[in-house]
């Protein structure tokens, strides 16, 4: 496995393997690696010659520098876990190297990126944005990988990909989760054992909500959501939203969607932001 750093060592070594007619796959992530991306990565192994991850902390996607200053990061044991796991390059490259100048595009995927995330966190998707379409330009791959924890942004990339990219394919992945239920995510290193115990609320009450659906209305399935988010003191809902899967609009009865996605953000002990989501098969 190579760790390599700049775009243009990247470039040099991607050319030698398209000049080999191989298959690239790129896995995005801002490092702090657990089992979801390990899952990312085994897809993209099986699917491609050649995997590259890149590890970069996206500055410009952070509407919050505090989210930003605290956000883990573990280059050497990333590596590690990405050597066990077959991958060929790691690219991590410096803020200065993604942006040596300010990155004043703007992309605009209404109304996919107006609600939820895009509602609470302003600015954030144009960052995802501009970082990913960077990373694709860079690596220009075959297939792409995401998981589904990140609905939203999945279903942008998904967007900003078939009208920029229009031959790359992106690959979603299921959401990873501990065997107790909650999704993985980098941001869960930051919880208290206490805090830990509290976050799990989360995906017990969206697991049960599921079974509770079968017998109730939209709304009354909303409010089971919001009313046991809202019983646990530790745990601060940022916002509950009952969406259509392909336009992420909120729907107001099960008749409106066939494929109704429940995404949910919750704040849990010191200010760390958890987000999950679950799928209604009505
Ligand atoms: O999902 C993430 O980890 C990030 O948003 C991504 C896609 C790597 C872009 O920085």
């Amino acid at each position: 496995m190579k760790l390599i750093h700049t775009i243009k060592d990247l470039q040099a070594e991607l050319q030698a393997c398209r000049d080999n007619n191989k298959t690239v796959g790129l896995v995005p992530t801002m490092g702090s690696l657990h089992r979801g991306h390990v899952s990312l990565v085994s897809s993209s192994v099986t699917q491609n010659d050649i995997t590259v991850v890149s590890v970069f902390v996206n500055p410009t996607q952070f509407n919050n520098i505090n989210d930003l200053l605290t956000y883990p990061r573990s280059l050497e044991k990333d590596c590690q876990l990405l050597q066990e796991n077959g991958v060929d390059i790691v690219f991590a490259p410096s803020d200065s190297e993604m942006y040596p100048e300010p990155d004043t595009r703007e992309f605009d995927y209404s109304p996919l990126d107006q609600v939820m995330e895009g509602k609470h966190r302003p600015g954030h998707f144009n960052g995802v944005c501009q970082v990913v379409s960077k990373l694709f330009a860079i690596v220009q791959p075959d297939n792409a990988y995401f998981g589904e924890k990140d609905f939203q942004q999945l279903a942008i990339i998904k967007r900003m990909a078939s009208e920029l990219f229009p031959s790359l394919t992106i690959v979603g992945c299921p959401i990873v989760r501990e065997t107790d239920g909650l999704a993985l995510s980098s941001r869960n290193a930051r919880l208290s054992a206490v805090d830990r115990k509290e976050a799990l609320t989360i995906s017990k009450v969206l697991f049960s909500s599921v079974e509770f659906a079968k017998s109730h209305t939209l709304q009354e399935t909303f409010d089971f959501v919001v009313g046991g988010i809202k019983a646990k003191p530790a745990l601060e809902l940022e916002y509950f939203e009952m969406v259509d899967a392909n336009n992420l609009q909120p729907v107001q009865n099960w008749t409106d969607s066939t494929n109704v996605v429940g995404c949910i953000t919750v704040y849990c002990g010191d200010s760390v932001r958890l987000i999950d989501n679950i799928t209604y098969n009505k």
